[in-house]
């Protein structure tokens, strides 16, 4: 079987990563020491078996802790370097990498460390390893519209360093309707703007995000397979779905990836991409989840992974002329 060197072979765009969820246990006591963090957990290993989640709520409250070790421009900086190092020895020739900076100015981070440590990982990546990188700044769902303002407002004089804002955090409960002002807001600033929708939440979440909100595109939208009228929606309007296979197997969102939908959202013409969400907590980045979605999905052909990969530079915001020269 080549198809598994093929797949890490292939040149590809990461277009749904989590950067606080590229964050390894390792990496999250090495910055709980250096900071003088206290962490309820005694070491890696104990850390590491926390990782049993039942649902999206379940992996936040982990994940979330984890962040909490973030203080210093340069933390962010070292966290986005070796997130871009392990994308690069993936093949990922572009990367848009979403920040929750909410997380951290809570907790009296300024923003302007959050965003120069990121932004200054992305131009070095770039210099020493070739790799493209942009920002997605991603508001908090479970916060308040007038809290995603406040952050706004607080990113006014960096926004020429993130490339769009995006919509993630506990989906059930907070539906895109309740952004709508401030994603209005987005839009006429000149960002592009995408949302997680249809992950836990219903075909109805979907139909927001791109009506409310106008999402360019669906981060995770895999429950659209419930909706005939969504997916022909999707698959005309050529709206990407960032789908994240291993990400949904850990959160239950499929009993299991041999039940993944991927192969169905596919067939039906829709701009799916293979992505890793937060591959330090769901077991893998993006190459391996496309190993195991193939191994797992025996229905998935050479020509699917073509087209994911060509999806993948597709949906992305790339400039028009890098898409070509990178397809
Ligand atoms: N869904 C919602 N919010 C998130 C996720 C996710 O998969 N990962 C990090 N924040
Ligand atoms: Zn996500």
């Amino acid at each position: 079987e080549r198809l598994p060197g093929l797949l890490a072979a292939s040149p590809k765009a990461e277009l749904h990563i989590h950067i606080e969820g590229s964050l390894e246990p390792e990496m999250i006591f090495a910055l709980a020491r250096r900071n003088g963090v206290a962490l309820p957990y005694a070491g890696v290993e104990e850390l590491r078996r926390a990782y049993a989640f039942t649902d999206l709520q379940s992996f936040l409250d982990i994940y979330y802790a984890g962040a909490s070790v973030l203080l210093h421009e340069q933390d962010f900086y070292d966290m986005a370097r070796a997130y871009l190092a392990r994308a690069a020895g993936d093949n990922v020739v572009h990367a848009e990498i979403f920040f929750d900076p909410q997380t951290h100015t809570a907790r009296g981070v300024a923003m302007e460390a959050v965003i120069n440590g990121l932004y200054r990982a992305c131009a070095d990546a770039r210099a020493e390893q070739g790799i493209s990188a942009s920002l997605i700044l991603s508001f908090l769902r479970h916060l308040s519209e007038d809290d995603a303002f406040a952050t706004l407002e607080q990113a006014m004089p960096l926004l020429d360093r993130i490339v769009g804002v995006g919509l993630d955090s506990s989906e059930l409960g907070h539906p895109p309707e309740k952004f709508a002002r401030v994603f209005a807001r987005c839009r006429e600033l000149g960002l592009h703007v995408v949302a997680h929708a249809g992950e836990e939440g219903p075909p109805a979440y979907i139909w927001g995000a791109l009506d409310v909100l106008k999402a360019e595109r669906i981060d995770h939208g895999v429950q659209a397979v419930h909706d005939p009228a969504l997916m022909l929606r999707l698959a005309q309007e050529r709206i990407p779905l960032t789908v994240c296979p291993l990400s949904n197997q850990k959160l239950c969102v499929f009993p299991d990836l041999s039940r993944h939908n991927l192969k169905q959202l596919l067939d039906a013409g829709l701009v799916a991409t293979v992505n890793s969400d937060d591959p330090a907590y769901f077991g893998g980045y993006v190459n391996d989840n496309f190993t195991q979605t193939f191994a797992a999905l025996p229905a998935l052909t050479a020509r699917d992974a073509w087209q994911l990969a060509g999806n993948s530079f597709e949906a992305s915001f790339a400039a028009a002329a890098d898409k070509r020269a990178w397809q």
